[in-house]
């Protein structure tokens, strides 16, 4: 029996606007997810946004909104941008809804039944001026390791370092610029090395039967060689989930411990019966889609939860893991705004399936990628127009041309297609262990083989001279194409056109190589156009720079006057335009 499949991409935080470095994970997830549809699994695809924590409290301070505020508002926009991208999930949904706590909550008070769940008093830095304790990323200092002296509490953002708020040198508040002082506290505590032989045996078994990249298994036994330790799993703050324990009401869960959680409430807010997906392990496969700053949380901490709660979860099977995409010369930001945002591709005119064709091509699967304006427009320009566009359309002109539409009666080239089914095993195996990135290259192989064929068969000429031999050829090339649009329709659903023009209705994997089903065809049409060397020069320019540059260089241009945190029109209308320039907002 097929097991079913459910699919997940790391849920976004929703407090910024998404770039293509984001996009990978749920892009490569929806290829996954397509592909499995179409070879008959059952199938769910679970995404949506990251919503609690320190990072929307401050975004909502700055933005002078609430936090709910904040996080409706850009929820759309990563909504709307996934839709235009043609990004098929059963749902996207968001962590901050009711079906979230309750899991949450239910999950703590299983850990806590368990014994897993530490209670400690700590030290804690202190604002005396705002009468609060500090979270993390409230914490501002000197790094003790690089020096940058702007470094958070949580992580320093010059050299990476993980880092405590007592760490920093010469810490202050970042909310109110104030030195804090140390004062005592409760927290909580999830205790991971209480967890941790139920984990290591998890592990070893997991990482083979699901075949973890390389990065994800390394990364994850570094964490445990370095020692795992108790993590706190209690905030300060008020956008989060409340802690269900009397002397911690005041306080929320982390957001990373909640996050995680946000795959299972997702699913439990589209469908009842999401214990069939979530407590499900035996008929169930979990593959997640990540970036691989994310492998810890799920390969240690989310799987410690659900295995220290005592209950029969549905763990991760896949993890597929990727290496960093950056841009141009430098890393996609969104701190900084450095890169090609989701709303800026669809501004360009340029195609959804475009997009996913380079950003795919280019998978960083076993090292980081590249995304640059030349090598895009030299990939789309040479393999998916020059590659599979022209065997596309000049087979099928070919036979609308010459044989008035019909399918070439006749035999076939049976090494030819023995080839062709052996690459086809191939990508599917390729797929099944979500190696898109090869699936991907492979099929554009297999369509190179199909130009090949068609140049050494030369049917302009045979056509006349030996049209037996003409018309096998054109027939096995139609069938070629038909397999080729099924392949490629996860990764450009607009691939599925060519499943209209030879009128043969739905498809799927199991159409593969069959020489059937095929009569007339409709007259076929040109699949993308070409990039040409003037607009790649525009976009190259219009998105050099960081956000904020092109967002100055705009107001001046469209005269705006930012007054305060307030943008004004010379017209005397205010607009919304943090961050979110004009059309973005539904
Ligand atoms: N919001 C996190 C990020 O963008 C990812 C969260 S993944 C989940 O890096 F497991 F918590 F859902
Ligand atoms: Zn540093």
């Amino acid at each position: 029996m097929k097991k079913k499949r459910l699919v997940t991409s790391a849920l976004p935080y929703v407090n910024n606007i998404p770039h293509l470095g984001n996009l990978l994970q749920v892009l490569s997830a929806d290829v996954f997810a397509r592909y499995c549809r179409l070879n008959g699994y059952e199938t769910l695809y679970i995404c949506g946004t990251d919503e609690y924590g320190t990072a929307t409290e401050t975004r909502a301070l700055e933005e002078r909104v609430t936090p709910k505020e904040l996080c409706d508002r850009y929820h759309r926009i990563h909504a709307d941008i996934y839709d235009w991208f043609n990004i098929q999930f059963d749902n996207f949904g968001r962590t901050s809804t009711e079906k979230q706590t309750e899991i949450t909550q239910g999950l703590f008070l299983k850990l806590e039944e368990a014994g897993y769940i530490n209670e400690k008093t700590i030290e804690q830095l202190y604002s005396e001026k705002s009468s609060m304790f500090l979270a993390d990323r409230y914490v501002r200092g000197t790094c003790p390791v690089c020096g940058y002296e702007e470094a958070r509490g949580d992580q320093c953002e010059n050299c990476g370092k993980l880092l405590d708020p007592t760490d920093l040198i010469d810490p202050r508040s970042g909310i109110d610029g104030s030195v804090p002082v140390l004062k005592k506290t409760k927290h909580l505590y999830i205790d991971l090395p209480g967890i941790l032989p139920k984990l290591e045996q998890w592990i070893g078994e997991a990482s083979v039967r699901g075949f973890w990249a390389r990065n994800a298994v390394q990364m994850t036994r570094s964490w445990i060689r370095d020692g795992l330790k108790e993590r706190c799993i209690t905030r300060d703050l008020s956008w989060g989930i409340p802690v269900p324990k009397d002397g911690f009401r005041n306080k929320v869960f982390y957001v990373w411990f909640d996050a995680p959680i946000g795959y299972i409430s997702i699913t439990a807010n589209y469908t009842d019966e999401w214990e069939d997906w979530w407590k499900n392990p035996e008929e169930v496969e979990l593959f997640q889609f990540i970036g691989k700053d994310n492998i810890p949380f799920h390969t240690v901490v989310f799987p410690s939860t659900l295995l220290g709660s005592g209950e029969n979860w549905t763990m991760l099977h896949h993890m597929s893991s990727s290496e960093y995409l950056n841009y141009e010369s430098g890393k996609f930001s969104k701190s900084k705004g450095i890169g090609v945002f989701g709303s800026d591709a669809k501004e360009t005119g340029i195609p959804a399936d475009v997009w996913r064709f380079y950003i795919l091509y280019n998978r960083p699967e076993k090292s980081d990628g590249i995304f640059t304006w030349k090598d895009f427009q030299e990939k789309v320009n040479s393999e998916l127009i020059g590659n599979l566009g022209n065997l596309v359309n000049r087979t099928l002109s070919f036979v609308h041309r010459f044989y008035d539409g019909k399918i070439p009666e006749g035999g076939s080239d049976s090494a030819f297609w023995e080839k062709v089914k052996e690459m086809e095993g191939e990508i599917t195996k390729h797929f099944d262990r979500a190696e898109l990135r090869d699936a991907f290259r492979k099929i554009f192989a297999l369509a190179d083989m199909g130009n090949k064929f068609f140049q050494a068969g030369e049917p302009w000429k045979t056509r006349t001279s030996e049209p037996e031999a003409a018309a096998r050829l054109l027939r096995d090339l139609t069938y070629l194409v038909r397999d080729l649009g099924i392949l490629l329709s996860p990764f450009i659903p607009a691939a599925e056109v060519i499943g209209k023009w030879l009128r043969t209705g739905k498809l799927s994997w199991e159409d593969l190589g069959s020489l059937t089903g095929i009569a007339d065809i409709e007259k076929p049409e040109i699949l993308f156009k070409r990039l040409e060397d003037k607009e790649i020069k525009t976009f190259k320019e219009r998105f050099a720079g960081s956000q904020k540059e092109r967002e100055a260089k705009e107001q001046v241009e469209n005269h705006i006057l930012k007054v305060g945190n307030t943008e004004i029109h010379v017209s005397g209308e205010p607009v919304r335009t943090n961050k979110v320039r004009d059309g973005e907002v539904s």
